[in-house]
């Protein structure tokens, strides 16, 4: 199978990025990524895409006539690019039902817990961890899961759990769940290019 063409969506420092980056470049995922696309201007993760020599592009929201607009956009990248998977890395805009029925699982997104526990609207970053701390939760971890209409809601293909150990900070859980973060990513991103992620329904199988 030739390689599938990525874009990765990014807001902010892009680690989840570089991880996808790294392992393509060491062959570890049968992909390229095609394009970066932020919706912030100021996103580190343009730096880490330009010192790659991969085409990274920021669409500033404040630039566009309204959000339909910035959509359409959206799909014009994607579309023009030939994209194969959608990969949402710390993407905080959300992406219209257009979008996520025209790339039904396609679309994969990495969330900081263990979903169903902590997510939906309003819960991301930070906002996470303290959540899980402030609720007393011993586990936490990460998720990747396709994106459907809803908000983290779509069905889960990779989960990996941590501790939340006794005087955990948001700041010490955070960066706990960083690292898990960046293997599914991968993980995920390298099973779906080897075709081995079976949608069955609202269930995903890995093969
Ligand atoms: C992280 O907080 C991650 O949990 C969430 O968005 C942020 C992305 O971080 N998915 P980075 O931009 O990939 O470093």
């Amino acid at each position: 199978m030739s390689g599938l063409n990525l874009a990765v969506l990014v807001s902010g420092n892009g680690s989840n990025l570089q991880a996808l980056i790294d392992a393509a470049s060491q062959g570890r995922i049968n992909g390229r990524i095609a394009a970066v696309i932020s919706d912030r201007k100021d996103a580190y993760a343009l730096q880490r895409a330009n010192n790659h020599g991969i085409e990274a592009i920021a669409l500033d929201k404040r630039e566009f006539a309204g959000k339909a607009a910035f959509d359409a956009e959206l799909s014009k990248q994607f579309r023009s690019r030939n994209i194969d998977l959608i990969v949402l890395a710390g993407f905080l805009s959300i992406l219209p039902t257009e979008i996520t029925k025209e790339y039904e699982g396609k679309i994969i997104n990495i969330h900081p817990s263990l979903i169903p526990a902590f997510c939906g609207k309003g819960f991301y970053g930070e906002k996470v961890h303290k959540a899980v701390i402030e609720h007393g939760a011993k586990m936490s971890g990460a998720t990747v899961h396709f994106v459907d209409e809803g908000t983290d809601t779509g069905p889960i293909i990779l989960q990996q759990s941590v501790e939340v150990a006794e005087g955990e900070t948001p700041e010490t859980l955070a960066a706990k769940v960083l690292v898990i973060e960046h293997q599914l990513i991968v993980k995920a991103a390298a099973l779906f290019c080897e075709g081995r992620i079976l949608l069955d329904g609202k269930k995903v199988i890995i093969l």
